[in-house]
């Protein structure tokens, strides 16, 4: 798919025949409490139809409250969570996120990390899916070897690997085997936690457009191809962080950003793992 193509599609098919919508709100250290029941609800009053969380971050209650007080109807929105693997059962663990988030089903359950090894924790997100708990299961935080691991012993693929991905961190090995084998690769961190906003290249790239650098970096994202989940509270940036199917960057903008790569096009998901 060109580029332009790819930058049009506002939802991606998922390899077991959901849809996820391209763009979707992160709230990673986003607290539990009023501050994440607002930006829940601004985005989907933004026209966000997607929204990801994790057992991790503590805040799936705040979602769930964000989600009605939008008053948009469940069967719209996307709800991604995530199996904080320091547990021991995707399947319980399900159970207290969906009576956190007051829902019967998530959209996506992935494993948050791969600690302890990609395969044990598989079976029971398998189980997940089976009792409805979960439309699509997936993982994050794997690298190509532990894809292929999981695969060798999985009945059900994963269908996504939500991976640390920017201009700065273009992960094309990794990318790439995950096409190969029908996974849809989904960044988190597109801003680099805010970090490239201040690059000089993604800077000059937007002022032209008369765009901001937010927008510049995530639409290289788009246009990747690649779904991704910016975090932002302020309304705002959430906001300005939706704006981003109503403008194209070249080719020459694109391979420049691409050129900021500083993984070596890496089949890894992380350059330094927590666990
Ligand atoms: P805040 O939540 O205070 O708005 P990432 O998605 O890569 O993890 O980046 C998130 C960080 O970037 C957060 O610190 C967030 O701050 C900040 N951020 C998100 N969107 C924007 C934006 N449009 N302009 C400036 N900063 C932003």
């Amino acid at each position: 798919m060109t580029d332009a193509a790819a930058g049009e599609r506002r939802v991606i098919s998922l390899a077991d025949g959901s849809q996820m919508p391209m763009l979707g709100l992160g709230v990673w250290q986003v607290r539990d409490g009023q501050g994440c029941v607002s930006a829940v609800r601004w985005a989907l009053e933004l026209g966000y139809r997607h929204i990801d969380t994790a057992q991790a971050y503590g805040n799936e209650t705040s979602v769930g409250d964000g989600l009605r007080e939008s008053g948009v109807p469940r069967d719209q929105v996307f709800i991604t969570t995530k199996f904080y693997p320091a547990r021991k059962d995707p399947v319980a663990e399900v159970e207290r996120s969906l009576e956190r988030l007051g829902l019967d089903h998530v959209d996506l359950y992935i494993i948050h990390w791969p600690k302890g090894g990609p395969t044990w924790a598989w079976p029971g997100m398998e189980r997940a899916r089976e009792l409805g708990y979960a439309r699509s299961i997936g993982v994050s935080n794997f690298d190509v070897a532990e894809l292929a691991q999981l695969r060798a012993t999985a009945s059900i693929a994963p269908v996504v690997n939500q991976v640390q991905f920017s201009p700065y961190e273009y992960r094309r090995g990794l990318l790439d085997a995950c096409r190969e084998e029908g996974i849809a690769l989904e960044a988190y961190s597109p801003l680099g936690t805010g970090r490239h906003l201040s690059s000089e290249t993604v800077r000059r790239i937007a002022q032209p457009l008369g765009r901001t650098a937010a927008q510049v970096l995530l639409r290289w994202c788009v246009q990747r191809g690649v779904p991704l989940i910016p975090k932002s509270t302020h309304r705002d940036r959430i906001a300005e962080n939706a704006q981003i199917f109503d403008f194209a960057l070249s080719e020459e903008d694109m391979a420049e950003l691409d050129a900021l790569d500083r993984t070596g096009g890496t089949e890894r998901a992380l350059e330094r793992t927590w666990w």
